[in-house]
């Protein structure tokens, strides 16, 4: 399914210093040899760059049905051109959010039924599925606390707190119900000691 390249992604709150641990756990794996690919949903492409305007744009609201079919269109167009091809010619791909964004947001937040989110996933995606998850976890009353205290104002506050408390919800839920694949670190350390425990759990899953 894979073929010879290694499809690893990193899921979580918005606000859980994501991005900071994507760009250094790319380099540390380019470090170890691994030929990277480093890339985003909803984007990753010029097409799907333009849903991504269009979704997360906050003064167009879009029924959950339409959204969710935005999102997985951005990722149909994602994985053909950019991510099967990488696995192909045996790259590794680093993706900031994947289908467990859509499973969360769309199925668990804005309650399109799981089933369904996941059969449409797949088609979206032709069955590809990251061998390992890091999910960046923390309580998002503790994060809007780093947040405000950094002036940090953006969607996080935007969508409150509530929403961000139903996203972590569903990341831990689906956690719990992969644990195989789905590994969380506690995003509430320093930069430094995230990354430590991501090149730990890189380690045991034998990158
Ligand atoms: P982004 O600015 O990249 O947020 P972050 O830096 O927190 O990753 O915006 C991505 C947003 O899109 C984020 O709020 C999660 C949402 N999203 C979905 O709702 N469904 C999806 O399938 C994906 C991939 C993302």
């Amino acid at each position: 399914m894979m073929d010879k390249g290694h499809f690893i992604t990193m899921e979580g709150v918005d606000g859980s210093g994501k991005t900071t641990q994507l760009q250094l756990t790319a380099r540390y794996l380019l470090d170890c040899g691994y030929d990277v690919v480093t890339t985003r949903e909803p984007g990753g492409t010029g097409m799907a760059e333009r849903i991504r305007d269009l979704v997360l744009d906050a003064d167009a609201a879009v029924n959950p049905r339409a959204e969710v079919l935005l999102y997985l269109a951005a990722r149909a167009e994602h994985v053909e051109t950019v991510i099967k091809p990488a696995l192909q010619a045996g790259k590794l791909v680093l993706c900031d959010r994947f289908a467990d964004s859509t499973m969360v947001y769309q199925g668990f937040v804005r309650g399109i039924l799981p089933e369904k989110v996941a059969e449409l996933c797949d088609f979206a995606a032709e069955g590809i599925t990251p061998e390992l998850t890091i999910m960046l976890d923390a309580a998002p009353e503790a994060l809007l606390q780093r947040r405000t205290v950094r002036g940090v104002n953006d969607r996080f506050e935007q969508e409150g707190l509530d929403f961000q408390k139903k996203v972590r919800d569903g990341f831990l839920m689906l956690a719990s119900r992969e644990p195989a694949r789905i590994k969380r670190v506690n995003a509430l350390q320093n930069v430094e000691a995230v990354q430590a425990d991501i090149r730990k759990l890189l380690h045991e899953a034998g990158f």
